[in-house]
Parts: C-alpha cells; structure tokens; sequence
C-alpha cells in the first residue's frame, strides 16, 4: 500500500500522439478556428501541451468546461488571465447548458477580420467551421451535443473528409468538426498527473487507488480541511497531522466500512473518496490555481 504521493504510479500510453497529430493537422486547412476545451477545475493540467504546435497559428477560443464543479472565483481569475495573455476564453457548463450562448458570438468575434474579407470579397455564404479538441473526458461531446440540440443541428458525414470525421451543423452558417483522433493528456509534471487522476481523467485500473485517494486526502486537508471535515465528520484537530494512510482509515471508520474479521475497508473508502470528489460532493474545488500560472499559453 502507498501512502504518500511519490510512490503514485502513474503511466500512460503516448504512442497513440502522433497520429492525432498527424489527423488533426490534416483537417487544418477545413477549418477556421479551434475550440480548446479544458476542465474548468484543471484548466493547466487539462490541456495538452503539444497542442500550440499542432493547431499551429489557427485563431482559438478556450472553453473551461463543468465550470458547475469549479470554484466560481477561480474560474473568474483564470478567465481574467486568458484575456491578460489575449486569449479569447469563456466559461461554461455543459450539464445545465449555462454559457453556451456566449459560444457563437465569441468565435464571431475573434474571427471578425476574417468574416468582414469574407464580406468583402462576397462570400457572404460561407459557413464557420471549427474544430472542438481536449483530452479525453473533458466534454467535447456534451458541448457538441448541447451545441448541436440547442440549434437543432443535424448530423451529417462529409463526402471529401476522412471517414470517421463527424461534422455537426449547429446553426446556419456555423459547423463544428469533434477532434479527429484521441488527444491524451501529458503528464511528465508528476502534479499534472495527479490532477488529472484525481479528477477522474486517467482511468483508475490503470492506477493505484489507495495511494491516489492518499494523496487527495492530504490535499484537501490543507487546503480545503473544513470541507474535508464537513462531508466526513471529522473535526479540524483530527485531521491536523495526520498521514494520508491514517486520514483514509478515519473515513473508512466513520463510513462503517469494515471487512470481515472487523478491519477498515481502505480500498472501498478511496473509492468513496475519490468518487464524492469527482461528483463534487467536497464542494466545487479547483485544482489549478489561475494566481499559479500568470503566463498561461495555449
Ligand atoms: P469527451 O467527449 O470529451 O470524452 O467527454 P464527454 O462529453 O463524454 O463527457 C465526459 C463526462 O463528463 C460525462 O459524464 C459528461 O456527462 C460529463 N460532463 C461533460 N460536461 C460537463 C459539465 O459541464 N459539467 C459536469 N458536471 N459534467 C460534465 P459521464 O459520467 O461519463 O457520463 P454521463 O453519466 O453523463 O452519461
């Protein structure tokens, strides 16, 4: 069993880059613009490092999506600091749909030189096409769906585009293209892979969970212990020094998850943990504090 975050072990799989690269790059020329999605709650850890060379010099726009389980002024920082790095950002929830609306217009907006050549040289017809990439599980579907019911789009396979390549009509004149290929996350910084593993983004088989769920719980005790002690029952002076191992066993206790013969059910109890975090039972949280990286690039 581990019990602290250096012996978490992750791994992953990166082979599988070159080839979305090579699709995405293939597909730059159909479009105009690309959406980046990121999670709200990681928007640094969320995104894929390699994706300013891949989109290369393409107009973008950041959604920071589940913005419903984010920390509401965090989220208004990390807005603020896209726009002091002149990048076009915008917040949104994709379960409820708040924000979508702002979608449309922003992209109009950053692409306005375009549409006014487009004008000029009477293009006048000319549909919007973008490009919707993020690592797996960010929401790239909900937000084309939501897009696509909100503006009852239909669905259609383009002739001339790679097979497997879904276009979706989300309004006149407006075209949304999901990421052709899987865009993994990266984690060669240990704390962009425990970030991504705690909020749900690498699959748990593939990870220790005891350890994970240690780590978190070390996390929340200092930075967000009310919260910590609020869902659990537990109070401050508890869970002041304790190690992570003995934090998980606490819960496991106040939970009544016990096996046969009377021990702590650890496993079930990191499970409880990480899934009551992920669902936002904790309470909305950020992980990526906007203060942390002011020279954000995207
Ligand atoms: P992907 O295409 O990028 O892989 O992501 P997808 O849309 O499949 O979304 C992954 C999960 O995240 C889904 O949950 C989805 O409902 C949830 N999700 C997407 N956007 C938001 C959001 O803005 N807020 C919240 N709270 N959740 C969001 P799931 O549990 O995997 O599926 P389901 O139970 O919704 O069917």
């Amino acid at each position: 069993m581990n019990n602290n975050t250096d012996n978490l072990n992750i791994q992953w799989f990166p082979g599988h880059m070159t080839k979305t690269k090579r699709k995405i790059g293939s597909q730059l020329k159909l479009i105009d613009a690309v959406a980046v999605l990121l999670d709200a709650r990681v928007p640094y850890s969320s995104c894929n490092p390699d994706l300013r060379s891949i989109i290369n010099n393409k107009p973008r726009i950041v959604i920071l999506n589940k913005c419903d389980m984010a920390d509401q002024s965090e989220t208004k920082k990390w807005l603020k600091v896209f726009k002091d790095n002149n990048i076009s950002a915008i917040a949104l929830d994709c379960k409820t749909g708040k924000g979508l609306n702002a979608f449309i217009p922003t992209v109009k907006n950053v692409l306005a030189d375009r549409i006014k050549a487009w004008r000029s040289k009477g293009m006048t017809g000319r549909a919007i096409k973008v490009m919707v990439v993020g690592i797996p599980n960010v929401g790239k579907s909900s937000f084309i769906n939501r897009m696509a019911r909100q503006n009852r789009a239909k669905t259609e396979d383009r002739p001339g585009v790679t097979r497997g390549n879904q276009w979706f009509t989300v309004s006149k004149g407006f075209e949304l293209l999901d990421t052709p290929g899987v865009l993994w996350p990266k984690f060669d910084d240990k704390l962009v892979g425990e970030r991504l593993a705690y909020i749900g983004s690498i699959r748990d088989e593939i990870l220790d969970t005891e350890g994970l769920a240690c780590g978190l719980l070390v996390y929340l005790r200092d930075n967000h212990g009310s919260a910590l002690c609020q869902r659990y029952k537990l109070s401050e002076d508890e869970i002041k020094d304790k190690q992570s191992y003995e934090l998980l066993s606490m819960i496991g206790r106040k939970r009544g998850m016990l096996i046969p013969g009377g021990e702590i059910d650890t496993e079930r109890a990191a499970a409880t943990v990480l899934d009551e975090f992920r669902s936002a039972a904790l309470g909305r949280i950020t992980l990526d504090r906007a203060e942390d990286y002011p020279n954000v690039r995207i």
